[in-house]
């Protein structure tokens, strides 16, 4: 049951203060890297993880859209990262996931909407977070796609039939009316980005979002 704001909707300029505005209602905090290739949008990489490492205490939860994951792990474990999460649509992460956690940090796999939940099944013994992505990965603000929902349930079954230590976290679209959906097929993380920093108060948006994730009643 965790919030992760995405720091992709806040203000750049104004990075440490936006953090630090939601930083009561986080658990993670999710970091869109983007290089332009992988995704036409292009965004931040390990200095600017460098610089909030220093302003927050928070897991950096580094999300990598990008063509060339390795030759950045090793710099984004130098900045203080705290997880690196990598495309299975990029060909067998095998490689890459091991060198996550041989730099000590925690190792996460991603599909994004149109990638069946099949092409992480063979890698779910090697990861710590699967990461499931409800909209096309690129930008922030777009609209959920409810379907992925099948694929989070899948790999719930399967992460708690075979008693695997992952974590399901889910991204893209997460707002107070898609985040109960997400919770039910079994995510364990709620991904939110433009409905926490696009509110007029953040730190009330995030609370809204957790709420509705996981209501106090049930
Ligand atoms: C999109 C990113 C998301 C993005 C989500 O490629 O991976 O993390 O910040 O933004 P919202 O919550 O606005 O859909
Ligand atoms: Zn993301």
């Amino acid at each position: 049951m965790k919030l992760a704001p995405s720091i992709l909707s806040a203000d750049f300029a104004d990075l440490a203060a936006e953090v630090e505005r939601v930083a009561a209602e986080a658990d993670l905090l999710h970091v869109d890297v983007m290089d332009g290739h992988f995704v036409p949008n292009l965004t931040i990489g390990p200095p600017v993880v460098k610089s909030l490492r220093k302003r927050t205490d928070l897991f950096l939860d580094c999300h990598l859209m990008v063509d060339n994951p390795g030759v950045l792990l090793d710099d984004f474990a130098e900045a203080g990262a705290d997880g690196i999460t990598i495309h299975v649509e990029l060909g067998d992460p095998t490689p890459l996931l091991a060198r996550i956690r041989a730099l000590d940090m925690r190792a996460g796999l991603v599909l994004s909407p149109p990638t069946p939940f099949e092409a992480v099944a063979p890698y779910l013994d090697r990861i710590d977070l699967l990461l499931v992505m409800s909209v096309n990965p690129g930008w922030g603000g777009q609209e959920f796609i409810p379907e992925v929902l099948t694929k989070v349930a899948a790999a719930r079954r399967i992460v708690d039939e075979r008693g695997l230590p992952v974590e399901i976290e889910i991204d893209g679209g997460i707002n107070v009316e898609t985040a109960p959906a997400a919770t039910r097929a079994g995510v364990d993380i709620l991904v939110a980005g433009s409905a926490i920093f696009h509110a007029e108060n953040p730190l009330a948006a995030a609370r809204r979002i957790r709420e509705a994730g996981w209501p106090r009643s049930s």
